[in-house]
């Protein structure tokens, strides 16, 4: 497919670029302000039926998979129902235990990705009830799950996933938000999530206004053989995330680590020539976040930190929007993805086509 570049030089600047309009698409027409909860249409689940969910199980490749683990801590957040996410292509493989009352939650750009179909095709002959997060109307995995919740990020052209993992990240909140909506999330907790949510578009563009600094300090890393990607529970799957965009585009190895984990092995690799980016939002894990930068610093580590206010421990920051907490991993990865395209520019990379990779992989 070519589509317009709209005066940018890649699809992937032009993908990040539409990310504001494109969570407005996402959040059109499905909010309920009368009883502070959302309108899924796509999901034919009645209230009874979404009580009776025990736990979600969410299965995804890649970037969809990154989307899931954040997807999952909203769900658990929010709906209070036991949530994790596994890559579909592990699932499928280990002849899971298939339960009546775990709703499957499967994540897809393409809606054509392999081992999801298959995952999914796996759980239907199960007599599982699978739901699909899809970017592409129509696609194969929107056609075989029961019921699901359509993306709207519109075509997204570059290998390198941006706008779409936004976008089921937001996906996400609604469902997560709908299905606390049937349980016990308060009409008080309902609308501070919908004043989150509206507030994203605005908030977007306020990031993507600082292109120009964040690439001054792409050209400062691009250097680096290596970098580490640390966060905590809500930012450990940016993390994850960040250190894949960076890996995909601009072919620099990167780890993502939780940060807990630290002292546990990595802490052995921090030396100057190893950059560490911190994901440090502005909850109630800012200080163990502090304390774990701090043992960088300690051992001479450079550090780049996202975060909501300056961090002193960091050698810079980048400072982003604060939104409500359970939606700020919406958010903290965007900076991360311009970084990643200014790392791969400054490196003369093929930035909408890697090497060795497709946008969609149809194969086993
Ligand atoms: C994203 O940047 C990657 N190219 C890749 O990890 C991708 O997210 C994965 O292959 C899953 O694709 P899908 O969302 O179309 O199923």
């Amino acid at each position: 497919a070519s589509y317009d570049m709209g005066g940018h030089d890649t699809y992937m600047h032009k993908e990040i670029h539409e990310q504001a309009d494109a969570v407005d698409r996402v959040l059109r027409g499905r909010i309920d302000d009368r009883f502070s909860t959302v309108h899924l249409g796509g999901l034919n689940l009645d209230a009874r039926e979404a009580r009776q969910i025990r736990r979600v199980k969410i299965l995804g490749c890649g970037t969809s998979y990154h989307a899931g683990m954040i997807g999952a801590q909203m769900i658990e957040e929010l709906a209070r129902i036991p949530a994790d996410a596994e890559p579909a292509s592990e699932f499928r493989y280990r002849n899971a235990v298939v339960d009546p009352d775990t709703l499957y939650v499967a994540v897809s750009q393409s809606g054509e990705t392999y081992d999801v179909l298959a995952a999914v095709q796996e759980l239907k002959r199960k007599g599982a009830r699978v739901f699909g997060i899809v970017n592409v109307v129509g696609s194969a995995i929107a056609r075989e799950a029961d019921a699901g919740i359509y993306v709207h990020a519109g075509p997204e052209v570059c290998v390198v996933s941006t706008k779409c993992f936004t976008n089921t990240t937001v996906a996400f909140a609604l469902l997560a938000l709908h299905l606390g909506r049937t349980r016990d999330l308060s009409v008080r907790d309902g609308k501070r999530i919908i004043e989150g949510l509206r507030k994203l578009p605005a908030q977007i563009t306020e990031i993507l206004d600082r292109e120009e600094e964040i690439k001054k300090l792409a050209e400062q890393y691009a250097g680096a053989r290596s970098m580490l990607f640390i966060g905590r529970v809500r930012g450990y799957p940016v993390a994850r995330e960040a250190s894949l965009k960076l890996k995909e585009v601009s072919y620099i190895h990167a780890e993502a680590y939780p940060a807990s984990e630290l002292k546990h092995g990595p802490l052995a690799l921090i030396e100057p020539a190893l950059p560490t980016v911190a994901i440090v939002p502005d909850d109630d894990l800012l200080e163990k976040n502090r304390a774990a930068m701090e043992e960088i610093k300690a051992r001479s580590g450079r550090i780049l930190a996202v975060a909501h206010q300056n961090q002193e421990k960091a050698d810079q920051t980048i400072v982003i929007p604060k939104n409500e907490d359970e939606l700020d991993p919406i958010l903290m990865g965007i900076p991360l993805q311009l970084l990643a395209y200014h790392t791969a520019l400054t490196l003369g990379r093929d930035i909408d086509k890697p090497r060795n990779l497709a946008k969609s992989v149809t194969v086993e």
